[in-house]
Formats: C-alpha cells, structure tokens, sequence
C-alpha cells in the first residue's frame, strides 16, 4: 500500500474513533500524492478519499476511493452549474485509477477540488454547533479569527466543493471552515498538520462554549419531567413503555429498537427548552437521515402512568403522521421518490429515556447516537446564541434526494427474519442453541435465555455482537425471572416477535419410580414454564400489535405412549394442547402459535448427554454411543435427526412462506409412523 494511504487510514482511525469529533460513518478524510502510472511508466498524481457509507474510526484500504487528480480537476471545465451539479456523481467514475477501490462519495469533490495535499471533513458536535448557531457566521469570526471561514449552508455536492477550494484560495492563513448548518473542512500539508488543524477547530470550539456559554443553554429544569432516579424503576417503566412505542414506529415498516437513557438526553428531557428545541430538529444531514427531521416527544411528566402515558404517545403518533406527511407534501416534486414511511424514528419520554428505531439493531442504536449528537449540537449553540437548524426545505432536499434514494435502492434485499426478535428459551445448549443460530441466520435479533447467565451469554457471543444476540437469566418456573428476562429483550431490541419455548429436561422412569418431585420438576419446567412465558410474552406481543410467533418445541412422546415416561410425556402433551388453546385465543391479535415433535436428537442434546442417554440406551437395550444410529433405524426415512434439522422447522414456520399457519404441529422425526398426526 502507498504510504500516503497508511497515513491517511491511521489518521482517519484516529479521527473516527472519538464520537465528539465525528458521528459513525459521518465525515470524510483524503490524502493527494503520487504514484508510478502502470500504464505509462510516468507518475501520476492521485486522490485516496473515504468512499461512500464508510466510517472512518474502522476504515480499511478497501474503503478508499482513488482517482486521479488531472481528470477530476477537468471536470471544472464541463460542470454545468449547480442546477445539475448531481450529474458529476457518475462522472467521478470516469476518474478512478485502476479499479478505483470504493464507490466515490458526494464529498468527493470537496476533497479533490480543495488545493491542499490533506483535507478533513468531520461532524464535530462542538463545530455544529456553531454552523447551527443564529449568528455562526459571526461566531465564526469570533473564536477563530482569520484561521477558519464561515460557508453558507449548500447541499453537499460539486458547487459546495467549488465554493471551498475558492474560499481556501482566498485566505491562505486560513486553515479550515464551518460548513454552515452542517460541520468543519480542515486541510493542512501533511497529515498530521491537516489532524492538527481538526482537533485545532474543535478544541477552540468546544473551549469557547466552555468558557462563554450559558450555564444552562436548555433552561430550567421542569418540575416533574426530572429523571426517574432510581435506575431500577426507569427501566422498568422503559420496558413497559417499549412494545407499545415499537408499536409506533412501526406501524408503516417493522423496525428494531435501541434504549438510551444516557443522562445527557433525560436532562435535555427535563429542561424547559426541550420540547421547542425537539420540534425544530436535527441539522447535520447525517443526523437527520437517521433521526427523521424530527423526534416525537411524549409531553407527559416522569410520573404519568404507563396507560396514560401509551394513550397519549398513540395521538402524539397521529399528530406526528400528519406533520410528517404535511412535510412530505409541501416539499414534493412529481420527481421526488415515493414517502417512505411517516413514523418516527426517535421517541422520547421525559424522565425515562429515548428510543430509537432503525430496520435493524446497528442501525437503531446509531440512530440513538446520532440524537445524543444532535443534542450536544443543540445545547452548544444554545450556549452561545440560537439554535437554528437548515430549513425543512432543505432538510427534505437530502432526505429525498435522488442520490440519497439510489444508495437505498442499491442496498440488499433484507434476510428473511429482519426486523424480527427471537426469544428463546432453554437456547445455550442443544435444539435451543440451533434455533437461536439459526433464526440470527436468517437475520433476526436473537435473546438467548438459560438457566445460567454465563452460558447463555457465552451462546450469545458466538452469534455475533450484543446487536446479534443477547444472554439472559430465567428459569422458566419463575414468573418473576422470565418477567425480568423479557424486560431485558424489550430494553435490548425493542420487543419481542418470536417466542420458542425450548426449555425442557427430561427423566425417564416407570410409574413406580416417578416421586412427586420428579413429576413436579418435568411439569414445572415444560407444562407451567412454557405457560408462563407465553403468558408474560403475551402482553409484550398484544401490546406491539405486530403479530408474532409462539413456537413449542413438544415432542413426538406428546403423542406416542413410549416406555417409563409417564412425567415427560404427559408435560409434553400438556405443552402441545398449550399450542391449540393459544393458537385460539392469540389468533385475534395476528400471532400464530405452533408446535414441533422433535424425536431422536441425541447429538448436541445435553439431555442426552446427562444421563437420559444411557437410560434411553439401557430401555432399548443399545450401547449409548449408538443411540443416534439406533433411533435412525427406527425411523422410516432411517436419517438421523440433528439439533440444526428442528432449527430448520422453526425458521419455516416463523417465516414468510407460512403466513396462514397456526395450531400446527411438525414431526422432525425422520418418520415415526406410530408419532402420525391425524
Ligand atoms: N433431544 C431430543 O431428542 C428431544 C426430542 C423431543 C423434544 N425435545 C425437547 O427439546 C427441548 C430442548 O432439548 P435439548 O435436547 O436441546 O436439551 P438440552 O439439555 O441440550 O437443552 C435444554 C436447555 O434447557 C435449559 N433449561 C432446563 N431447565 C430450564 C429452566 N427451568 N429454565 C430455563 N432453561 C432451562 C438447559 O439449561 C438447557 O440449556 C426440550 O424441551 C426437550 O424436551 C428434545
Ligand atoms: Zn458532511
């Protein structure tokens, strides 16, 4: 790799890692330098840029964009002005050198056409908060002097990068600007002088809001709409609150949810300027791409009740719509794209927290972050002056705009469970474990709930990130566990959408033998346990009205009357009828409940492995290590049945194909004729 590029990608590292200095995925960084050409033997000069939708805190080689120079700097002479600035996107591919590495974004030309050797532009809250301030231009002046120029507010593009190089023409002491609205461009000769003039603008920035802001930019705080102080208590309301606010922000597309209640957003909450500084709404183009222009703000107090505060957040959604689609239709060109939804994005409570949505986990919590961003930004320029956001005109010329739309058509079709949340019991070991796999597969956000917490998240890690797949505690016998785990889920990703009551454990005796307490324990567990988390989860999938799956994992012995199993099979045939009866009374709200009879799984099954093995092995007189082979040759179809094959069932029955499916059990048996279902 050039050295220039590892300068730049170590700079940009650097730079992306620090969220105060630019939001994720937010701003770009360049390097110019030169190479040997391959085709003519000669040097040619090159531009090495961040491409479109990378980030810069994890940017690899593979990120960059590279073109060269002497062409895009030609393209001055065919720009045809600023009406169709949009057209000069495709021309940057008529740039690249080489294959050209990433695709080249919108801010390209800001970094190509500026004459510097190393150019930063960044999203810093402190420099917003300045581009947003009243009087930023002035400002400007102020804490920076000659060394940073005000830019007016342009739409990212070719004239924004024209109108930059000019101003650095201009001002030769100058070492960067404040993009007004938006944030800074910094340049310098080297890369750590170009690094240094960054840190320069946002430093001074943030030490002058520091030394002469308002002590209180977001007023007083009003009595009532204070954090609830105890983090127990807000966090249970919070998952209270969630299904229904999911609920919410679903209602045109499903989505995933994040919950913050980071302390600088429930003071923002509490102070008397937050409901007339939401109302106005984010600025930095990144922020509001992810935020939607504007938040909906519950305007209830901390101690309002859960009913009142559900009610009141369903008309302020009302009220949202028909601002969003006001919005909408007042901007609208016949070329603009179609609406594309008129939920909120970002929900917030005063006292509890916020919650943010996107189509999938990483993008709901980004899109949280961006709002702390956008808060930051408001309580700096309402430090020093008036916050004050680019229009809604404009705000709707990004939002739909036609480059904005085409990167959105570009993106792949979502996995068959996105959006979905999985919970499933009993899922660090077995057929629980390969569902949980499976459904984080097919794209679904995935809580994994075990008797033990450390293997449950252990379980969970293998998935992925805590954006994938999350670890609980519950044993499924106590209400107030599963209570506590679902909360977790709600907290974690929104709600809850899939329910597998896999959770299960298995002794296998004759009449004589079974003790009450064996009896109790098998039905504690399977019988009452799946009867509780139905239950609880219930009210999470009511309260969304999203629909939803209620998945059983019973077993062939629910039907078939198999030797000394008088405890685990009648559990497993209470679990069954549990399916039927659910499957009726949850049928109104769009939720299906269905079953699978599983037989056989010895590998990969802890059950199996702690002793209902041998047991098993000894009734049908086998070796143990033999059992999968046995219970194959009993099978009509004589295959073995595998953890992953009753994983398979689960993702067909909860995903789109059996839409029209409820009360149903599935054999995953390999063939038992005496387990047929009639
Ligand atoms: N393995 C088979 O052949 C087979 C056949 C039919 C049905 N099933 C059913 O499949 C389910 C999973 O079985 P497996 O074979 O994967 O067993 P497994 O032992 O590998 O997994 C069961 C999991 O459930 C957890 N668990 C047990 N009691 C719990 C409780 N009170 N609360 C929460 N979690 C609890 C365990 O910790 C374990 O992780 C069970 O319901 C079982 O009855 C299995
Ligand atoms: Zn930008």
């Amino acid at each position: 790799m050039a050295p220039t590029s590892d300068e730049l990608l170590a700079r940009s590292n650097r730079l992306g890692s620090e969220p105060h200095i630019t939001n994720y995925a937010g701003g770009n960084t360049s390097a110019k330098g030169s190479e040997i050409d391959p085709v003519t033997g000669e040097p040619v000069e090159l531009l090495w840029v961040k491409g479109s939708g990378g980030d810069l805190g994890t940017l690899t080689e593979q990120g960059l964009a590279v073109l060269r120079l002497d062409r895009m700097r030609a393209l001055v002479d065919v720009y045809p002005g600023v009406e169709r600035e949009d057209e000069m996107v495709a021309a940057f591919d008529f740039c690249l050198h080489g294959k050209g590495g990433a695709a080249p974004s919108i801010d390209t030309a800001m970094h190509g056409l500026v004459d510097a050797p190393h150019v930063d532009h960044l999203h810093p809250d402190a420099g917003i908060a300045i581009a947003t301030a009243a009087d930023g231009e002035q400002l400007t002046a102020r804490v920076f002097g000659e060394k940073v120029v005000w830019v007016p507010w342009r739409r990212p593009g070719f004239q924004l990068g024209l109108d930059i190089a000019e101003i650095k023409a201009q001002n030769p002491q100058a070492i960067g600007c404040i993009l007004g609205g938006h944030g800074i461009t910094a340049w310098g000769d080297t890369s750590d002088e170009c690094e240094a003039n960054s840190r320069w603008i946002i430093d001074t920035a943030q030490a002058y809001i520091d030394e002469h802001g308002a002590a209180e930019p977001f007023g007083a705080v009003r009595p009532g709409f204070e954090a609830i102080g105890d983090r127990d208590a807000r966090r249970e309301k919070a998952a209270a609150l969630a299904p229904s606010i999911r609920g919410i922000a679903s209602h045109d597309k499903p989505m995933v949810g994040h919950f913050s209640d980071d302390p600088r957003v429930l003071d923002f909450l509490a102070r008397d300027k937050a409901p007339a500084l939401a109302e106005l709404g984010t600025s930095c183009p990144d922020h509001f791409l992810r935020t939607k222009v504007k938040p909906m703000l519950l305007d209830l107090p901390a101690d309002a009740s859960v009913d009142d505060a559900i009610a009141r957040l369903h008309e302020l959604h009302e009220a949202y719509r028909a601002d969003y689609t006001a919005y909408y239709t007042a901007h609208a060109t016949p070329e603009s794209p179609a609406i594309r939804g008129a939920d909120p994005l970002i929900v917030l409570v005063p006292g509890v927290g916020m919650f943010s949505f996107g189509a999938n986990k990483q993008t709901a919590r980004v899109a949280g972050e961006f709002y702390l961003n956008a808060i930051n930004v408001m309580r700096g320029a309402e430090a020093l002056s008036t916050y004050t956001p680019i229009s809604d005109a404009e705000k709707f010329r990004i939002e739909y705009w036609a480059l904005e739309e085409a990167k959105l058509q570009r993106m792949p079709k979502p996995k068959s469970h996105a959006t979905r949340v999985a919970f499933v019991t009993g899922a660090a070991s077995g057929i629980g474990k390969a569902i949980a796999t499976r459904l984080a597969a097919e794209g679904a956000c995935v809580v994994i709930a075990d008797l033990d917490l450390e293997k449950a998240q252990a379980a969970a890690a293998e998935l992925g990130s805590t954006d994938v797949a999350i670890g609980v505690q519950a044993n499924v016998t106590d209400a107030a566990q599963i209570d506590a785990a679902l909360r977790e889920a709600v907290l974690a990703f929104g709600g809850v959408d899939i329910v597998v009551n896999n959770a299960g454990l298995s002794l296998s005796k004759p009449l004589l033998e079974t003790t009450e307490a064996d009896w109790d324990l098998q039905h504690d567990v399977m019988a009452k346990g799946s009867f509780l988390v139905s239950k609880a989860a219930a009210r999470i999938l009511i309260d969304q009205g999203m629909g939803g799956d209620v998945i059983y994992i019973s077993s062939k012995n629910s039907v078939f009357a198999g030797p000394n199993n008088i405890a685990y099979s009648a559990t497993k045939a209470d679990q069954a009828h549990q399916v039927r009866l659910l499957a009726v009374e949850l049928g109104e709200h769009g939720v299906k409940v269905n079953g699978i009879n599983p037989d056989g799984v010895v590998r990969g099954s802890g059950i199996f492995a702690s002793g209902w093995g041998a047991n098993r092995a000894a009734t049908y007189g086998v070796d143990e290590e033999d059992l999968g082979a046995f219970y194959a040759q009993r099978t009509i179809l004589k295959r073995e049945v595998l953890p992953d094959h009753v994983a398979n069932a689960v993702a067909v029955l909860t995903g789109p194909d059996l839409s029209h499916t409820t009360g149903l059990h599935i054999p995953v048996d390999a063939g038992v004729a005496a387990a047929f279902l009639r």
